[in-house]
């Protein structure tokens, strides 16, 4: 093979290899975690900088609070990273 035949093989390789991938990805279940949601509490935090807003969760939801987190909640830093905003 000429270089230029490996190099034209490499790339159809790569490109296969990509869309097995984005098949998989695309076949992925719906994410199941709740979003935030859009209302009076939440809509301040749409824009604002996610570590900023994540200060401000714990506020209501806490042990006692407005509403606490339930008992069988993951590990909960960082919310915004599984209850996303959209
Ligand atoms: C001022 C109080 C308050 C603050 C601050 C607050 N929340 Fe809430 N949150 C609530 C209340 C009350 C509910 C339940 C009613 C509702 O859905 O709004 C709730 C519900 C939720 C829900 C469940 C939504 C659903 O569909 O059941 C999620 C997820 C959530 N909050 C995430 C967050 C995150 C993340 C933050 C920080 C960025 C945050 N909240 C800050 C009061 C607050
Ligand atoms: C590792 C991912 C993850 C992180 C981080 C996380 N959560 Fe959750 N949260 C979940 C899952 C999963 C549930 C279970 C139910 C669901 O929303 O689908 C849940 C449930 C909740 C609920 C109850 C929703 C309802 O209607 O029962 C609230 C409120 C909530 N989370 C707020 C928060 C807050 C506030 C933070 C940050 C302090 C946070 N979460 C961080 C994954 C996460």
């Amino acid at each position: 093979m000429t270089s230029n035949q490996k190099k034209l093989l490499a790339n159809g390789l790569f490109i296969a290899g990509s869309l097995v991938i984005l098949g998989v990805l695309l076949d992925a279940p719906p994410e199941t975690t709740k979003p935030l949601p859009h209302d009076q509490n939440h809509e301040r935090f749409m824009a604002m900088d996610k570590k900023e807003a994540e200060r401000f969760c714990e506020q209501c939801h806490a042990t006692g609070k407005q509403m606490p987190l339930p008992a069988n909640h993951p590990p909960p830093n960082r919310c915004l990273f599984c209850h996303k905003r959209k």
